[in-house]
């Protein structure tokens, strides 16, 4: 597994909540998509919770589901469970790395899986692994709701992707923002069917994606 953890991504830290502005930023424009494609019931995993803001406050919005937050990094863990505090549909969090084969199995029967903003920090092979989990992981009729930076058709949206992706690649030549046609494809690969995509603030993308209710 590659270093889990983003230091750059904190700003602050509130008791043992630890605040990623950028998480802050896009809990709402995140949600307006969730609220069209979520079941009213059911169990949603979210893979790389990080700070937990993103979990916790969905399961506060959206009660008839049952939340599991998981991140590779066990020092995350503290940060998600005490944004979690007092909410019964939110399970204690687990250290699951995305990119290990084999997870999906393990995590069967999910209604949803949300992932928000990993797989420009992960190298393609990677990646793909991890897309395919994700089909595993999904019951019939369940929704892959995927947020992040993409390429799009080789080109980056703004001078800060630019700046980034270029950190990225010099920390290691392996990562950095991934097409997005290539991820659509994986998807397709892994058999699971195109549901949005959806232009997100800050040149972020959304796609969400569906396991055949038959498949
Ligand atoms: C940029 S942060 C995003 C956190 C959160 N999803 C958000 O959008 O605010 C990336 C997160 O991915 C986690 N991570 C890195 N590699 C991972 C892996 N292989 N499997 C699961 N989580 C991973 C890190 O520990 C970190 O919490």
């Amino acid at each position: 597994m590659r270093a889990p953890s983003h230091p750059d991504s904190w700003s602050r830290a509130e008791g043992g909540r630890r605040v990623s502005p950028s998480a802050e930023r896009n809990i709402d424009p995140i949600g307006a998509v969730l609220a069209r494609v979520l079941p009213a019931r059911g169990r949603v995993l979210e893979l790389a919770s990080g700070s937990g803001q993103h979990i916790a406050a969905y399961a506060r919005r959206w009660p008839g589901l049952v939340w599991q937050p998981s991140d590779a990094n066990p020092e995350n863990l503290a940060s998600i469970t005490a944004w979690g505090a007092g909410l019964d549909n939110l399970c204690p969090p687990l250290v699951l790395d995305a990119c290990a084969p084999g997870w999906g199995v393990v995590q069967g029967g999910q209604d949803a899986i949300c992932l928000n903003n990993l797989l420009h920090l992960i190298a393609a092979p990677e990646a793909e692994v991890l897309l395919a989990e994700v089909a595993h992981a999904l019951a019939p009729g369940g929704v892959f709701c995927l947020y992040g930076p993409f390429r799009r058709d080789g080109r980056l949206v703004t001078e800060g992707d630019v700046a980034f992706d270029a950190r990225l690649k010099a920390s290691d030549p392996g990562i950095g923002y991934k097409e997005i046609g290539w991820v659509a494809a994986q998807l397709a690969a892994a058999g699971l069917e195109p549901v949005e995509r959806v232009e997100m603030p800050a040149g972020n993308l959304m796609l969400v994606a569906r396991r055949p209710a038959a498949g």
